[in-house]
């Protein structure tokens, strides 16, 4: 990993996925969490001010340790007791069977292996346990799938591996058999990146 996508990138992702619309799903997805909670690709920490007051534990994976050390101001800052680690998520190293609930904002798109990650997150919960999710990914427009397909390499360069053509539900149903999902553009982003997949899928 390069230092562009250790010591800037950090701060140019935590600036642009603050807003308040972003704000609001990681509001909406983030009521329904309980139990033991992991949340995949923790980025800067931004969901932690979002869990409801019954989550007092979670653990956090994050693949880029430049991300991990501006969480670290927002662990510090919080009443969730965290146990952050850098590590992929395409390899847990924990158990199977172990969390109750599995969450992932808007990083089934940066995974390089996503179906691999699927499978762990699959893995790691317990049965009945819940994988919430808000992604963006591959729009319902052809017209915009164009522009998608066309500007995923650039994107790539630019942000670390994120796709804008990635089928989010199509991964997921892969992996879980019972899966709500939720598609549409998000208000006040270009349709190449605002094109929403949010929802919850159980473990059989
Ligand atoms: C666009 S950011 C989203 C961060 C955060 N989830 C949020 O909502 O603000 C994508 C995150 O996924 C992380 N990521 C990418 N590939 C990963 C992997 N294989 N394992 C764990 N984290 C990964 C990146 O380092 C980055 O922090």
């Amino acid at each position: 990993m390069g230092l562009y996508a250790q010591k800037i990138l950090p701060y140019v992702l935590d600036w642009v996925m603050a807003g308040p619309e972003m704000a609001q799903y990681r509001k909406e997805i983030l009521a329904g969490v309980s139990g033991e909670v992991l949340e995949i690709g923790f980025g800067t920490g931004l969901n932690l001010a979002y869990y409801p007051n019954s989550v007092k534990r979670i653990t956090t994976v994050d693949v880029n340790p430049g991300m991990n050390s501006l969480a670290l101001k927002r662990i510090r800052a919080s009443a969730i007791a965290v146990d952050n680690r850098v590590l992929n998520s395409e390899h847990l190293p924990m158990a199977d069977n172990s969390f109750d609930s599995v969450v992932s904002t808007w990083t089934l798109c940066s995974i390089a292996n996503v179906e691999q990650a699927l499978k762990e997150i699959y893995r790691v919960l317990k049965p009945d346990g819940q994988f919430f999710f808000v992604e963006h990914g591959l729009s319902d427009d052809p017209k915009i799938q164009v522009w998608q397909n066309r500007l995923t390499p650039i994107q790539k360069v630019i942000t670390d591996g994120c796709h804008l053509n990635r089928n989010i539900r199509q991964l997921i149903e892969n992996q879980f058999d019972a899966v709500r999902i939720e598609q549409f553009y998000a208000d006040n982003f270009p349709k190449v990146v605002g094109y929403l997949y949010k929802g919850v899928a159980t473990k059989n």
